[in-house]
């Protein structure tokens, strides 16, 4: 194993691979592996992306070795002042300035964290919550009856309509004043449209709830400004930095002033312990990167190659969910090609296209066979493909679903060549 007396002074401690390989080579196979995979492959799972290598370098930095439980100033251990307050401060101003919030909360694992922390910071078990149901777009912590939310909370679920496949606000309010909720919670994992956070402000006013929104997915767009921001309207903001946003796995809570402290105390120590400091420093990496204008950039590329590959896919004869999207996600039918989203998925992945299958709205099918796939365009927005590139991969991915197993063999060839032309994590020297 390298030695830490060996490292010359001034230079930074970081992962070093070469003794990872040495100390346990099945482990530094796994991650050669999946680069290799996240290389080679087309990815268009909606939730992923491709962190920098800034963002690597400082979640995989000697950060993780501190512990730190408490807020910046606040701690309950020693050895904070240097180093970990600083920076868990910088990621708080920065996620503060960007989104124009009042409050941030930079410590949560996950989104799912998130979400326990803002059900934890608002309402008490049994309570009534109104959100979007799953098999709609909404989450597992949306009131998924296996989930802790829908186990120790009263939930009601608002979906879309069956004419349009869009939310119906007439019916959100209606259910509203029916259910009379002290939490209503806007956002979803897979709906392609944008939200009127306007309306749920005022729905959740008429009955006195407090109104949060899950932006795991959309908070990229919102920082790149090509999406409607929901801070403004909401009292709490929920959001992954891992897809959209393009940081590392992790979340962050915006909320306003009159909940700051609630939020804080949900956290730590209501929900969490020991914060991920290195994982905190990653969030600030990736907070500044989303400041450069270069992240409006690719954001809008997100929503056109969205757009594209959408519409690539329509002309070819799938039914996409509400006949479009405005986000960086879709839905697509495949039952009209005779196949289940199951098939559709491992047609895709044998022609080297990651995508997942993902129920539609009244979808016959069970979850685990469903009758759709999603498909998102963040990561490739991050490798720099454009509509042009997007489009062409609706014929590829038409080809993977309905052509034989020659035909996907041609298809995987033809994404090599693809994601070649768009290297991510090339090699030092390509
Ligand atoms: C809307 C929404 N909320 C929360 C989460 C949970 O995030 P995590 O997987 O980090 O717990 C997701 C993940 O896909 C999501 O789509």
């Amino acid at each position: 194993m390298s030695d830490p007396t060996r490292q010359p002074a001034g230079t930074y401690w970081g992962p070093d691979f070469a003794a990872l390989e040495q100390l346990d080579p099945e482990v530094a196979r796994g991650l050669l592996t999946e680069l290799d995979r996240q290389r080679s492959k087309l990815q268009l799972i909606a939730s992923e992306n491709f962190a920098s290598p800034a963002v690597l370098a400082a979640q995989g930095s000697v950060l993780t070795n501190k512990y730190a439980e408490g807020y910046p100033g606040k701690r309950y251990y020693g050895g904070c002042e240097e180093a970990v307050d600083p920076l868990e401060q910088l990621a708080i101003d920065r996620a503060k300035q960007l989104f124009g919030a009042d409050h941030a909360n930079v410590q949560p694992h996950s989104g799912a964290s998130a979400n326990i922390a803002a059900y934890f910071a608002t309402v008490a078990p049994g309570d009534k919550v109104l959100a979007m149901s799953l098999p709609h777009g909404g989450h597992l912590t949306h009131g998924m009856k296996l989930n802790f939310s829908g186990r120790w909370f009263d939930v009601a679920s608002y979906g879309v309509r069956q004419d349009t496949e869009v939310i119906d606000m007439d019916e959100v309010r209606d259910l509203a004043v029916e259910h009379r909720p002290k939490l209503i919670i806007a956002g979803w994992s897979a709906y392609p449209r944008q939200l009127d956070f306007e309306a749920f402000r005022s729905i959740a006013d008429e009955v006195g709830a407090t109104l949060m929104c899950d932006a795991a997915h959309f908070i990229g767009l919102v920082a790149g400004g090509v999406h409607p921001s929901p801070v403004p309207w909401c009292d709490i903001v929920t959001f992954t930095t891992h897809k959209t946003l393009r940081g590392p796995r992790g979340a962050i809570i915006l909320a306003k002033e009159h909940l700051a402290k609630a939020i804080d105390k949900a956290v730590f120590p209501g929900t969490q312990g020991g914060p991920l400091e290195h994982v905190i420093a990653a969030k600030a990496v990736a907070l500044k990167e989303a400041m450069d204008p270069s992240f409006k950039e690719y954001s809008q590329r997100i929503l056109d190659d969205a757009r594209a590959l959408a519409g690539g896919l329509a002309e070819r004869g799938y039914r996409v969910t509400s006949g479009g999207t405005d986000t960086h996600l879709f839905l697509a039918d495949v039952t009209g090609k005779g196949l289940t989203g199951a098939e559709a998925e491992a047609r895709a992945d044998a022609a080297g296209i990651v995508l997942n299958k993902n129920a539609i709205p009244f979808d016959q099918n069970p979850p685990a066979i469903a009758s759709g796939i999603r498909a998102g365009t963040a990561t490739v927005a991050t490798q720099g493909m454009g509509p042009g590139e997007l489009a062409a991969v609706a014929g590829l991915i038409d080809r993977a679903f309905t052509g034989s197993d020659d035909d996907r063999a041609a298809v995987r060839g033809e994404i090599g060549d693809l994601v070649a032309r768009f290297p991510v994590y090339p090699e030092p020297d390509a």
